[in-house]
């Protein structure tokens, strides 16, 4: 037997027993007649001791030949400590040792194993399996898969079916890029990996399985971000049936279950706010409303006073930074660098002082008065001491930057706390949205959500108009999940197919399997898929999801660990049918 207990559970009350533990060896302590080992293994550290009257010479020689996390077998007695370490639940006993066995050697660690490492990010990454070895990624991981079984727990008593969905599929559209496997039994041909299980879940539905879920493995090429991953997991849910509201709800109370559960919060109903609404009050389809700063257009009220610029902007708004008037010409010159940067791309921003004594000073006092200043004050909400931001420009780009403005505001207020939670149903979203690039439409959630019915007369007048049966749960200003009503109708289907551009045979050719499926008696259905990820990495206060991934990518999409993605050799490229590997300078 390695162990009769782990290193995380001896106390007082196991005093003078004989006891054996096996894990790592963290720290080493030689004073000469005395030695300390601490040992580690997933569930705690035990102090492990040797002194010079009770144990042997050849004991102290077998412990000075052990190094930082050589795994070790340690038998010996329970006994009370001397002076004893509040800070752990082992503080109060050590093991006076009376055999060491050196189960494996290891090398020196490239970084100290310990909840304030020494190790950078790469290297940490590098070596994820020792990173694992320390609490703060151990207890992420942890974390993570109590949330999972609290899901499946959850599902499977509203009698939800868990289904696996393949991974070797064809192109599922949500968006992003698909990555693609080459098919060695088909000469030139590839399945692609899913960017999520969504036709595969309708099709359950139209199979009569009524409900369904699974905790899946989704994969995007897509540039990454602290909350993107290329290939992340998603619990990924449908049902028949069932109407926006029915979806809503049984989801929701998943939502508040996790919450409950894992936070000890309970909840109301959670807002809901239309889509049109969110990106006029936040310029942001998942605004954080942990705090206020809503936007001021003053659109109205800044144009036609001379000041050129705003005279030949479409939008023109602003939000209060709240007691940021005290800030120095530097600070505002900074927040105005912040914005040009090309990750907001802003060209630049006005800026008004609102004085505590009532009085205004601004960047364009040449054009406004006292009272124009005041009444943009008062439509951004202001008070004496804040300090407003105004931008302009084309309304869907500056919506865009000041909405960035305001996170970056709220990051320096402190308002953004990661112990408050404020979710958010974000509705009605438009069904489509328009590509300049491409210059035709595209489904703003995908090709499957249904458009609303009553706005179903505007399809071919108005398309742009037309909003979807589609919902976002968002969570701190993360859009932790996302769903709609399906269409089930075959010729609605054909409809909105034609619409995103298709045409009868290319919709016939990606698609045929779903639209000949529709023809045997589809359900209604609909449904909804959280972001696993986000949704865990946001209840523990993080919103960097690649610490709640155990092997996570990097930003430029590698794993570093085992150095992935990497080259094949010629002959596995001949066997797949690849000719060549483009360099990118052709
Ligand atoms: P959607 O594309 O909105 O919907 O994805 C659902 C949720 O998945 C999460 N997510 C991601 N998490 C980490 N890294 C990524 N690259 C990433 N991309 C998305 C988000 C998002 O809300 N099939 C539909 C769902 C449906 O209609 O039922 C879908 O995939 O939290």
């Amino acid at each position: 037997m390695f162990r009769t207990h782990t290193c995380g559970e001896l106390t007082q009350a196991n005093i003078n027993e004989k006891v054996t533990l096996s894990g790592w060896v963290s720290t080493l302590r030689d004073k000469g007649f005395m030695m300390w080992i601490d040992l580690r293994d997933r569930y705690g550290i035990t102090q492990i001791i040797l002194d010079e009257d009770r144990s042997s010479k050849e004991l102290f020689e077998t412990a000075r030949s052990l190094g930082r996390e050589f795994v070790v077998q340690v038998s010996g007695t329970v006994i009370e400590r001397a002076s004893k370490n509040p800070n752990i639940p082992t503080g109060e006993i050590e093991i006076l040792v009376d055999s060491i066995k050196i189960l494996n050697e290891s090398a020196l660690p490239p970084f100290t194993i310990d909840d304030n490492t020494d190790g950078g990010e790469d290297i940490r990454m590098k070596y994820r399996y020792l990173d694992i070895r320390r609490n703060p990624v151990k207890n992420k991981l942890i974390f993570r898969s109590k949330v999972a079984q609290e899901v499946r727990k959850y599902l499977d008593a509203q009698d939800f079916v868990e289904v696996e969905t393949p991974v070797l599929i064809k192109s599922t559209p949500e968006g992003a890029r698909d990555f693609v496997v080459p098919s060695r039994m088909n000469p030139g041909e590839f399945y692609a990996l899913p960017q999520s299980p969504q036709t595969f879940k309708q099709l359950l539905m139209i199979g009569g399985l009524d409900k369904y879920f699974q905790i899946v493995k989704c994969f995007r090429d897509e540039d990454l971000r602290a909350d993107r991953q290329p290939e992340f997991t998603q619990i990924d849910c449908e049902m028949s049936f069932v109407e926006q509201e029915d979806i809503m709800n049984v989801f929701e109370g998943l939502a508040k279950h996790l919450l409950q559960t894992f936070k000890g919060l309970e909840f109301g109903d959670f807002p809901r706010m239309t889509f049109a609404d969110a990106m006029r009050r936040y310029g942001n389809d998942k605004p954080d409303i942990r705090f206020g700063m809503e936007f001021g257009e003053i659109t109205d009220l800044a144009k036609g006073k001379d000041f050129k610029i705003f005279d030949e902007q479409e939008l023109i708004v602003g939000i209060a930074a709240e007691g940021l008037n005290t800030y120095t010409r530097k600070e505002i010159d900074k927040i105005i660098e912040w914005v040009q940067r090309p990750q907001v791309g802003a060209t630049g921003l006005v800026w008004v002082r609102y004085n505590e004594d009532g009085t205004f000073k601004s960047s364009v006092d040449k054009f406004y008065s006292q009272e124009d200043l005041a009444a943009w004050a008062e439509r951004m909400n202001a008070k004496p001491g804040d300090l407003l931001l105004v931008m302009s420009g084309n309304t869907t780009k500056v919506r865009g930057q000041l909405s960035a403005l305001r996170m970056e505001i709220a990051e320096r207020l402190g308002l953004r706390k990661s112990d408050e939670f404020a979710p958010l149903w974000v509705v009605d979203f438009p069904l489509l949205e328009w590509d300049e690039e491409s210059g035709r439409y595209h489904a703003m959630h995908h090709p499957f959500t249904s458009p609303k019915s009553e706005d179903f007369d505007k399809i071919e007048t108005a398309p742009g108009e037309v909003r979807a049966n589609a919902y976002d749960l968002v969570l701190n200003g993360n859009e932790i999940g996302g769903g709609s009503i399906r269409i089930f109708d075959k010729t609605l289907q054909a409809k909105m197919f034609n619409l995103l551009g298709f045409t009868e045979e290319q919709a016939e050719a990606q698609f045929g399997f779903l639209m000949n499926a529709f023809k045997y008696g589809a359900p209604p259905h609909g449904g909804l898929a959280f972001g696993f990820d986000r949704f865990v990495s946001i209840l523990d206060g993080s919103e960097t999801i690649r610490d709640y991934i155990a092997f996570p990518k990097n930003n430029s999409g590698r794993d570093v660990m085992i150095d992935a993605p990497a080259a094949i050799a010629p002959e596995q490229m001949k066997e797949l049918f690849i000719a060549t590997t483009f360099t990118g300078k052709e």
